[in-house]
């Protein structure tokens, strides 16, 4: 979470403080970008990483990502002049056009060049091997010369990498061309990497999707333990409270029991936040959101009862309006991962269960503080029963402080969780802020979700309703129903389903796992049984579920991790609805 909201509020409080004349070139091709979706989201952490003038390694994926994007090369070429972190992309050779270039940089590029990569590609697999042990023959450095005589190649002759955990292009820079080039003996200084280890994004931080099915992310092996000790304590699901509300009060007055009784921990979760946005030094960077937010709600931006509803947690608990409905509308753009429906072999009977997760600190180096977050947002999990006429409606659970619901289920009708996409939205948001939607049915989905509880009884209602909304934030919807075969994982982008994979779709599948995986990958990757969680689930067998069963998939690693907050089991069929809050003992996966 912490991750969209420094993407996303670097890129306001730029878009507050910044405002140049930025050449036409550059305005036209950032707008291209922004209106193609993988452009935006590789752009993303761009705009949030390259901000903090050190050439962080973090902005050097975020480069290398975007160059390696058609829309973004043309922007990265451009002089750059309206992207918020040109100094720092000057700075630390970012750019493409300039005199002195990184290498990674200058690889992609040469890469992207046909003519120089063909120089380029026969210069490697003729002399990598040799220039790793640092030698380098006459052929070879013609074959180099070869390759920066093209009008590309040329930057291999000059250049640089950053001072920060830049093996990869230091790699590159003295062990391969700076033998070739210099016709001296280099030191074996980089010795951990493999010469033929060419890749040059280092992490799974923005890698493409796709790259996050090979196996390079995982520090420990998946750890299942389905066959281990039973680790189910349904006496511990009574430790995350119940409270009601009562849907047939006032607005303002639904929440305030509930804000009141959290009203510390809501008030850490600020300064936490608070501390993590100090970006900019003299920069309040949570106080200009708070006071942006506050204005965008003035001009009834946020529809109601929900504006009404957080305004009456205001009232009970002494925080600024504007950093609570930030909150409010943050969590929409979380990462709340790995949702489970699955049914049981006579059919009868629905599981649906979800693990929250807050998403990896990917910008500042900061992990401990990212899961200090974590702990905080545990202590603000909470259960709701929602009433309406005087009788239950139907049981979510929610942070406190947010009016929505992230999971929910209506006994003997529907169950629903939702998680984020991988990259939300940030530039519908943005859009959203500066009043572009004003006016219109856009929803946030957490609004939305408990809308649909509100207004649907069956899973057919509820999955045409999710079919047509229009949202502000691509999500995906993990649906379960009463009736056999009633599992649907919906893909949404912010105006259509995108796909929709049902329960016994194909391959007679009796559960679906969603994770946060790209759009454009999804069938592709809801079907990816490489997947730690489904191979968990196989191991478990159809046999076997039961809430013990689904509970030990959720907290095995990696599928359980360090940002996990808590996991919900629900049983649509037997009225289930539990919340654990989840720890995740060492060694453990940082996200
Ligand atoms: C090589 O790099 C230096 C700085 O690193 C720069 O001043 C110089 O202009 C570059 N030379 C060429 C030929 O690009
Ligand atoms: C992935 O990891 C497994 C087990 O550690 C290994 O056998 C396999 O070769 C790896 N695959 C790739 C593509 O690295
Ligand atoms: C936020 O708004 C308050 C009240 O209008 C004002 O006093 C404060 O200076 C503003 N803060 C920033 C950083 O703009
Ligand atoms: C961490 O946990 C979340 C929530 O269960 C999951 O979606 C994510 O894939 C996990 N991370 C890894 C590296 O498996
Ligand atoms: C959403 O997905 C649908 C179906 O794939 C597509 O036609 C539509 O253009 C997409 N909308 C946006 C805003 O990307
Ligand atoms: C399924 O459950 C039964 C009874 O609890 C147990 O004996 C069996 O080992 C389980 N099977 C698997 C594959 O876990």
């Amino acid at each position: 979470m912490i991750r969209h909201i420094l993407i996303f509020s670097t890129f306001l409080v730029f878009s507050v403080f910044c405002q140049e004349n930025p050449s036409a070139a550059c305005t036209k091709a950032l707008t291209d970008c922004e209106n193609d979706l993988e452009c935006q989201n590789r752009l993303a952490p761009l705009m949030a990483a390259c901000s903090t003038g050190t050439c962080q390694p973090q902005c050097r994926s975020a480069v290398l990502n975007v160059y390696q994007n058609k829309l973004g090369r043309i922007l990265l070429r451009s002089d750059a002049s309206c992207i918020p972190g040109r100094d720092e992309l000057r700075t630390c050779n970012f750019l493409p056009s300039e005199s002195t270039v990184h290498c990674s940089l200058g690889k992609l590029a040469c890469e992207a060049d046909l003519q120089c990569n063909s120089k380029f590609g026969v210069f490697m697999s003729e002399c990598e091997s040799d220039a790793a042990r640092g030698a380098c023959s006459d052929k070879c450095r013609q074959l180099l010369k070869q390759t920066t005589e093209t009008s590309v190649g040329n930057v291999f002759s000059n250049c640089t990498c950053t001072t920060r955990d830049d093996q990869l292009c230091l790699n590159l820079k003295d062990n391969l061309l700076g033998v070739c080039l210099k016709n001296t003996f280099s030191s074996s200084g980089s010795a951990t990497l493999s010469p033929s280890d060419n890749s040059i994004t280092d992490g799974p931080a923005f890698s493409d999707p796709s790259s996050s099915s090979t196996n390079t992310t995982y520090h420990f092996p998946p750890n299942c333990l389905i066959d281990g000790p039973d680790i189910y304590d349904p006496s511990q699901a009574a430790k995350v409270p119940w409270f009601d509300v009562n849907l047939d009060l006032p607005p303002r007055q639904r929440f305030q029991q509930m804000a009141k009784a959290y009203e510390k921990e809501i008030k850490d979760v600020f300064d936490i936040l608070s501390y993590f946005l100090t970006i900019i030094p003299g920069v309040n960077a949570w106080e200009i959101i708070g006071n942006v937010t506050a204005n965008a709600l003035d001009k009834g931006m946020i529809m109601n009862p929900y504006k009404d509803e957080v305004l009456g947690i205001a009232e009970v608990i002494d925080v600024p309006i504007g950093n609570l409905v930030f909150l409010n509308i943050f969590y929409e753009m979380s990462r709340f991962c790995t949702s489970i429906v699955a049914q049981t072999e006579d059919n009868k009977d629905l599981y649906h269960a979800r693990n929250l997760d807050f998403g990896q600190l990917f910008v500042w180096d900061i992990d401990a503080q990212s899961w200090a977050l974590t702990d905080a947002l545990k202590k603000l999990s909470v259960n709701i029963n929602f009433y309406k006429n005087g009788k239950l409606l139907f049981k979510g659970s929610t942070l406190a402080g947010h009016v929505g619901v992230l999971t929910a289920m209506k006994p003997q009708k529907f169950s629903l969780s939702m998680n984020a996409k991988v990259q939300p939205d940030v530039f519908n948001v943005a859009k959203w802020y500066m009043g572009y939607y004003a006016n219109t049915d856009l929803q946030f989905v957490m609004y939305f979700e408990r809308w649909l509880f509100e207004n649907c009884d069956t899973f057919e209602c509820a999955r045409e309703k999710i079919a047509s909304v229009n949202i502000l934030s691509g999500a995906y919807f993990i649906l379960g129903g009463v009736n056999p075969g009633e599992g649907s994982v919906i893909v949404r982008n912010t105006t259509a389903i995108q796909f929709e994979r049902k329960l016994f779709d194909g391959d007679n599948d009796w559960f679906l796992l969603q994770t946060n995986y790209d759009p454009d990958k999804d069938p592709l990757f809801i079907d990816n049984r490489r997947d730690p969680g489904n191979a968990c689930m196989k191991k478990m067998t159809r046999k076997n579920i039961s809430r013990k069963g689904i509970y030990t998939v959720l907290s095995s690693k990696p599928t359980l991790n360090k940002t996990t907050v808590h996991t919900v089991i629900m049983s649509v069929t037997k009225g289930y609805f539990e919340t654990f809050i989840q720890n995740c003992p060492n060694p453990c996966w940082a996200f």
